[in-house]
């Protein structure tokens, strides 16, 4: 998704820029651009990566105060004029934005009428046409941005910067943006993470927020009154955001497991969440992509009764209820969108279970648990994956009044060494098959959901009884199929469609309770794993499968924190 970030300082805006973008590379992007605000606007915008701007920002001017763009496209192709910072006619006004202005056909052809040149395919260009025509009006900036943003239907963040004034004029309506402190230089950016290495003191803008920031001061406005908004004291350090000595963000996350969900489960919200989920009726959980696995594995192992939506089917199949949220990010539109459609039908309380602190799920929900994985900068969910079945399995066990269970993921993690070596031939595989029964078939699709993001390889979970219905037709000599077997209930089914397998020339990769002679017997491809309690497996055996997929990304060169075509965090429908 797009990621912006702005600074208003008494110097060195190019360097805070170009180290914020590059903190906000994660974000997923195809373009970047940045405009500093001297006695006029300068600008430097392009396709590609921010890596390509550092060696040609040193041409630009120094200033106190800029903008800063990575773009996602949704309107219009990754090119240099679609990149942002967007100019009126004038080139006095520059532009940034997250989001989409869903009404800007309309507002486009009005301008046009009017006389304004457009430049680019983009829906963000009407915002400093617009602000020029109110400027022309003989107001100030902020009456002028002001009735601009009121126009504006859709999804934003915006900043606004005007040559010759050191300030940056901002508004959000369901896009992040985040105010960091600092003395004699305030930040604006989509992600703490951008600023982090400045400042820790933090401003979560709201829906609605429209205000300046200049080095000295922040104003905020919301319908048209003063407002204050509360700091917030980030605890995530600068270094946490770093790789840290491994060579990518995604090994490091990975590695760092034990730790986050220890630090997860000692959260003391997990028993009063389970309180309240007790003494319902029926949950619907809405999610998407792997915290939709993470709400899967919570169905298999509890007693509620409960019903699972992806986010983005949710409107179309949402019968009112009680909803439990779960999204890594809090800023997934779909999920946020889910959770707003249960506000309009007046449809229940909503729970909510994130990462990311503030962040705009946080604000909606009724009740919020956290995960506590830090900051994630992969692409792919590992540790927040891993973190949000922490905290399901711990609303689980209490409500059954079990002990709060450990995991074993260091002997897990022990895995590494032999990942690496399957992944040789794995990376030569046109396709893999994942399965599983029970739990583990959640395993088997959070596994192959990793394989596909970020090797590129066709990688097709199911559920182990299902192959038979459709999917074995597919099986001939040489297919890999992985197979998800620990020891429970369904471990007898398993070796029977591990055998299906076989029988058709398939080749099993078994991975199962370390010391099962039967498993080690049927496939020389054997991995073996520490016991745990049979409903909460997934928590362990994904571990593997997630050093499997990131292996394989490496071995066939590509990076494994920045999957082609997608985003940290999704926030466009
Ligand atoms: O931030 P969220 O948990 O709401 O994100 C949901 C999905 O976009 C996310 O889990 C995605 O599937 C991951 N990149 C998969 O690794």
């Amino acid at each position: 998704m797009c990621g912006i970030v702005g600074y208003a300082g008494g110097g060195g805006a190019r360097e805070v820029l170009l180290r914020g973008l590059k903190s906000l590379e994660y974000r997923g992007y195809d373009s970047a651009g940045l405009a500093l605000c001297g006695d006029r606007l300068h600008l430097l915008k392009d396709a590609g990566r921010v890596a390509d701007l550092e060696v040609r920002i040193e041409h630009m001017t120094e200033a106190g105060t800029g903008i800063g763009h990575t773009r996602w496209a949704t309107h219009g192709v990754p090119s240099q004029i679609n990149a942002h910072p967007h100019t009126d006619c004038t080139r006095k006004v520059a532009v940034i934005h997250n989001g989409i202005i869903e009404n800007f056909m309309e507002l486009k052809s009005e301008l046009m009428k009017g006389g304004h040149k457009f430049k680019s395919d983009t829906d963000t260009e009407v915002i400093p046409h617009m602000i020029e025509e109110e400027l022309n009006k003989q107001q100030g900036m902020m009456d002028a941005f002001r009735k601009v943003v009121n126009k504006l239907e859709g999804s934003y963040a915006i900043l606004a910067i005007i040559e010759g004034k050191n300030e940056i004029y901002f508004a959000r309506k369901h896009s992040p943006l985040v105010i960091g402190l600092g003395r004699g230089e305030n930040f604006l950016a989509s992600d703490v993470i951008a600023f982090l290495p400045h400042t820790r003191c933090a401003v979560f803008v709201k829906d609605g927020d429209i205000g300046w920031v200049n080095s000295e001061k922040i104003y905020v406005e919301a319908d048209g009154n003063k407002v204050e908004r509360p700091f917030t004291n980030i605890e995530w350090s600068a270094e946490d955001a770093m790789k840290g000595g491994y060579p990518h963000f995604m090994l490091k996350e990975i590695y760092e497991q034990p730790d986050a969900v220890a630090n997860t489960l000692l959260d003391a919200r997990i028993e009063q969440l389970a309180t309240e989920l007790g003494h319902l009726k029926e949950l619907e959980i809405v999610a998407a992509g792997t915290s939709y696995h993470a709400g899967l594995a919570f169905m298999y192992a509890s007693d509620l009764k409960t019903r699972l939506l992806v986010s983005s089917e949710f409107r179309a199949l949402y019968k009112g209820g009680d909803v439990l949220a779960i999204s890594q990010s809090g800023e997934t539109a779909d999920t946020l969108q889910a959770v707003r459609q249960v506000r309009a039908v007046n449809g229940g309380k909503v729970f909510g279970l994130v990462n990311v602190n503030g962040s705009t799920l946080t604000r909606l929900a009724d009740q919020t648990v956290y995960t506590h994985a830090g900051p994630e900068i992969g692409v792919a969910a590992t540790k927040t994956f891993t973190s949000q079945l922490a905290v399901l399995y711990g609303i689980d066990a209490e409500l059954k009044g079990k002990k709060i269970p450990t995991f074993d993921i260091e002997s897990a993690l022990r895995l590494n060494g032999e990942m690496k070596k399957l992944s040789i031939d794995m990376s030569r595989r046109q396709g893999i098959f994942y399965i599983g029964r029970g739990p583990s078939s959640v395993t088997a699709r959070e596994g192959a959901l990793k394989m596909k993001e970020l090797a590129y390889i066709q990688a097709e979970a199911y559920e182990g009884g299902e192959l038979k219905h459709g999917p074995l037709a597919l099986i001939e000599e040489g297919v890999p199929v992985v197979a998800v077997c620990p020891n429970d209930i369904h471990r007898k089914k398993m070796i029977g469609s591990i055998e299906e397998v076989k029988a058709r020339g398939g080749v099993p990769v078994v991975f199962g309770e370390a010391g099962d002679k039967e498993l080690k017997a049927i496939s020389d491809r054997f991995y073996g794993l520490p016991a745990t309690d049979p409903f909460y497996s997934p928590l362990t055996y994904v571990v593997p499968l997630q050093l499997l997929a990131y292996h394989t990304a490496v071995l066939l060169g590509w990076d494994p924190d920045k999957p082609r075509n997608l985003a940290k965090s999704v926030t466009v429908e």
